[in-house]
């Protein structure tokens, strides 16, 4: 906490409050007032200084930042796009793969009671009749017959009326199935549809003994998995947020049923844990949504969202369930073998427990974009750039896209600086820049995340140094190139 930084909140305390302004100091007075101002100055923390991202131009401000930079743009756009479809850039290839990395790593590397798996996207159709989703996933929609718009009923505040045109000219309301059909083999009929997995948990199930026995283990164990999921959602919206094709990362937890409260108590408490600490979300960013018992699936004894706070509102990031004996119990009846676990220490056979952690990797991101989205402008002033203002976002540096960009301060040192680069990259994600002025190169690193930027200058030529500035303070410090490495993992990595 750099608590050398004051903020004043400067209040206009004539007539009624009608400006509020936030400006940066150095000072150690904590209250003072001048003329018409009251001015109460407050340590702070750069979070603290975070714009909130409940701003409603946020959204705006954000997709225009992922597509000019190549984290987020529309699949297929020079064919006018293709609605709930996105693709990755350069940056956001990078940082959905960090994320996608972290979550392996906490949820499965660092645990001996948790397998990986990576199943095929298109299963035997009777996984998804099994399943339940065949009959049942999804939801009832009309359409407007005057603009031809189609609705998800559950999302209209007024089910008679076109939320689009406001017109009474509206279908009945019919269930709409959200699994997408594809047929395997040359012959497109009925014998042949198959579908894209709807989520990524069921192959977990159909596969439970494979793994169980390969990996040699007792209850209580888990079993995840990272991939694409598909559905043909109604009404994808809200940018990445409801997608029609997107990538899950769900952990099936097995175990007596007798233990499945305190399993599923634990899990709570681990994702919680997981997305403050490692990915950084602040208290107010996260809530838990406990479902009621009209909301929980007829097997479930207990189920939860784990919600953000999107600039359009509250959303759902990941769910955790008590799945009961459902999947396992399902699969057994439709396929007629035995999803039994013969269980030495009670010497006795049953169906395990269940509870899941299943999150969406485009949602994961989109919160992280949002979370770590700022501009800033009174600090920048100290860099005495030609810039007022930056835009930054403050990715927690393990996840970031770049984690260290090697900047020669001019073409000259480009040489040696490379040289520089080639030996970080190494060891983290990291980039080579020397177009523009030094100014131009941070803002444009601030803007993709990057919280260390390496400058080669001409004294590094004679002192065998570098200076590392940091993303969030723009404090600077030399540090020597035989301690580059070591100082950058300490950073990066904690
Ligand atoms: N296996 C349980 C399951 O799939 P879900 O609540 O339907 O549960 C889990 O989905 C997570 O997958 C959600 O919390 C969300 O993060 C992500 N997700 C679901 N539908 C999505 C969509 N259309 N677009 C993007 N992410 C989605």
């Amino acid at each position: 906490m750099d608590m050398s930084l004051t903020a004043a909140i400067i209040v206009q305390s004539s007539n009624n409050i009608t400006k509020c302004r936030v400006a940066f100091f150095f000072l150690s007075d904590r209250v003072c007032s001048l003329n018409d101002y009251i001015i109460v100055f407050l340590p702070v923390k750069h979070r603290d200084l975070k714009m909130k991202h409940t701003d409603s131009t946020l959204m705006e401000k954000l997709t225009s930042l992922c597509k000019r930079r190549g984290f987020i743009f529309h699949s297929s756009e020079i064919y006018g796009g293709i609605n709930g479809f996105w693709d990755y850039g350069p940056y956001g290839t990078a940082l959905k793969r960090a994320v996608e990395q972290l979550w392996w790593s906490y949820m499965v590397e660092t645990r001996g009671n948790v397998e990986g798996l990576d199943s095929t996207v298109i299963c035997h159709p009777k996984v998804w009749e099994a399943s339940g989703h065949l009959a049942k996933f999804g939801d009832m929609m009309t359409d407007c017959r005057e603009c031809k718009a189609r609705h998800r009923v559950d999302q209209m505040e007024n089910p008679n009326e076109c939320p689009n045109c406001g017109s009474d000219n509206l279908t009945e309301p019919r269930e709409f199935n959200l699994m997408m059909k594809t047929f395997v083999g040359p012959v497109f009929d009925e014998d042949h549809a198959a579908y894209l997995r709807a989520e990524t948990c069921q192959p977990i199930f159909v596969d439970f003994h494979h793994v169980r026995i390969a990996a040699r283990q007792k209850l209580p164990f888990g079993i995840a998995q990272v991939g694409k999921a598909f559905r043909n959602e109604i009404n994808p919206r809200n940018f990445t947020f409801r997608s029609r094709e997107f990538t899950q990362m769900e952990m099936e937890f097995f175990c007596r049923d007798e233990e499945s409260m305190d399993w599923y108590e634990y899990w709570k408490q681990e994702r919680i844990r997981y997305y403050k600490e490692e990915l950084q979300f602040d208290d107010e960013e996260i809530r838990i949504h406990d479902h009621g018992p009209n909301e929980l699936a007829h097997y479930a004894k207990a189920a939860l969202d784990i919600e953000f706070n999107f600039p359009f509102g509250w959303g759902e990031l990941e769910g955790v369930h008590h799945r009961g004996t459902w999947d396992l119990s399902r699969h057994q009846e439709y396929s007629g073998e035995s999803m039994e676990y013969f269980d030495q220490e009670s010497n006795s056979k049953f169906i395990p427990t269940c509870i899941e952690t299943s999150v969406g990797v485009d949602r994961t991101m989109l919160a992280l974009l949002c979370h770590a989205y700022d501009e800033d402008t009174a600090e920048t002033k100290k860099e005495g750039k030609a810039e007022d203002a930056r835009v930054v976002l403050r990715f927690p540096a393990k996840i970031a896209p770049v984690q260290a960009a090697v900047l020669p301060l001019a073409k000259k040192l480009s040489e040696p600086a490379e040289k520089v680069y080639c030996d970080i990259r190494k060891y983290f994600r990291s980039e080579f820049d020397l177009t523009g002025s030094i100014g131009k190169r941070y803002r444009r690193q601030d803007e993709i995340g990057t919280p260390f930027c390496v400058t080669f200058d001409f004294d590094s030529l004679e002192d065998n140094a570098v200076t590392v500035r940091d993303r969030d303070s723009m404090s600077q410090e030399r540090v020597s190139l035989d301690r580059i490495i070591d100082v950058l993992g300490k950073k990066i990595n904690g």
